[in-house]
């Protein structure tokens, strides 16, 4: 198999849909190897100083998995789930099946961009012994006053989080991990999502949810100079720190966010690019330009009004408006049917990535949550936080400078 290495995610390349990058490896025993197409062939790399699946640019699918450890099985049994599944990520990432049982979902498929992440929740260090151990970051999120949180889909000991660009390749991957669970650990939730599949636009563009909105423009890039430390643990201060295993990981707030579709549609378009601050046809500023122009939220208009109204999405959520507070949002659409209402059970799988929750997701959320026009068309209604380990150097697993 002729397999392709993802470009580290550079400028533009976030949220844009598979990466391209130089052919990397011709593997395999197969005296003919069959080249894979590009999307199939593009492999990222497990190993590495953060994990995968943070900075690598999104998936067409996702599924995103919270376990708790099984009654009776602490920090052994969780360091030797932690080695398994560090070992499965390896061999899926790269194209290879799960060992010997492997179920065949994926025969034919290169690896095409699979990631697999893994963070710990806050009950993980209470099962464990490691109670002081736990990062300051992990303490329960405040809760606002729009949360409708169903507390079966919340939270969990561990998580998961998969990505591909094929649906079986993610599927497959997503099975193998709840194989190698094993007796360790018992899935608590899981949710399935979707983003636009690479090359369906006629170049790499901005991915849009379900609300028909571009939506990642304004995200942290790889190349901003302050972008490691807004995304990123730095090394604690001291070797000896409780939390000194966390350098180079990060915190992932999960929130399943419903979009109320039914009544989203029935605003006026010009009413619904007022609830953002953007166009809807590409995203930019109401104020004017392309989509990666910045805002002007001064501009004021004929009427004497800010042209991005004060309740603006954009403006409320904008890094300048929060004494710098920033995060990384990388999401995934889902859509499970029609709900127990009659409307669709769809909208966001919001994932997003920062250094310390409280400079990140918490306080932007709290403003949110006391007046962003887009407030009375979306429903938080699960919840999770998980702090995930810096990535695993080649011979150790995830997680292992806290468990071993
Ligand atoms: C920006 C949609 C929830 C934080 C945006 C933009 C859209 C959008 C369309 C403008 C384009 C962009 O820069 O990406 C949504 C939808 C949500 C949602 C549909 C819920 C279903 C949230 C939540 C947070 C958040 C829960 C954080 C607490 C941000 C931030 C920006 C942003 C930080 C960038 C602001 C800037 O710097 O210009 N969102 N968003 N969003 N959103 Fe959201």
């Amino acid at each position: 198999r002729l397999l392709r290495t993802a470009g580290a995610a550079g400028a533009g390349g976030l949220a844009l849909g598979a990466a391209g990058g130089a052919v990397a490896a011709a593997a395999g025993g197969d005296p003919a190897p069959t080249a894979l197409a590009s999307v199939g062939a593009t492999a990222v790399a497990f190993h590495g100083p953060h994990q995968p699946g943070i900075t690598t640019p999104l998936q067409a699918h996702g599924h995103l998995a919270a376990f708790d450890l099984a009654p009776g099985a602490g920090r052994k049994e969780a360091a030797g789930l932690m080695r398994r599944w560090s070992a499965l990520a390896t061999e899926l990432m790269a194209g290879e099946p799960a060992g010997t049982g492997d179920t065949g979902v994926a025969l034919d498929a290169g690896p095409s961009s699979l990631t697999l992440t893994f963070g710990f929740g806050h009950g993980f260090f209470d099962r464990t012994g490691l109670t002081d151990r736990r990062p300051g970051g992990l303490d329960p999120l405040p809760l606002f006053s729009a949360d409708r949180l169903d507390p079966r889909r919340s939270n969990g000991d561990l998580w998961v989080q998969i990505g591909a660009d094929d649906g079986l390749v993610a599927f497959h991957a997503l099975r193998a991990v709840q194989r190698a669970a094993g007796d360790a650990a018992r899935v608590r939730w899981q949710m399935t999502g979707f983003n636009r599949s690479p090359g369906a636009t006629a170049r790499p563009m901005t991915t849009r949810n379900l609300m028909g909105q571009v939506d990642g423009t304004n995200n942290p890039r790889p190349s901003d100079p302050d972008f490691t430390r807004r995304i990123f643990v730095p090394p604690a201060a001291s070797p000896g720190a409780p939390d000194a295993w966390l350098a180079g990981g990060s915190y992932a707030v999960v929130r399943r966010i419903r979009m109320l579709l039914d009544d989203w549609e029935g605003l006026d378009p010009r009413e619904q690019e007022r609830v953002i601050g953007r166009r809807r046809a590409d995203g930019a500023p109401l104020t004017g330009g392309t989509e990666t122009t910045p805002l002007d939220l001064h501009r004021l208009g004929p009427d004497g009004l800010p042209v991005i109204p004060a309740n603006a999405h954009a403006r409320i959520s904008a890094p300048e408006q929060n004494s710098g507070a920033a995060m990384l949002r990388r999401p995934f659409s889902y859509h499970d049917g029609i709900g127990p209402d009659g409307t669709p059970d769809a909208g966001l799988l919001f994932v997003c990535w920062q250094a310390d929750p409280l400079r990140g997701f918490v306080p932007v959320q709290r403003k949110l949550d006391r007046g962003d026009a887009l407030s009375p068309f979306v429903r938080h209604e699960a919840s999770g936080l998980f702090a995930v380990p810096g990535g695993a150097g080649r011979g150790e697993y995830v997680g292992q400078r806290l468990l071993e």
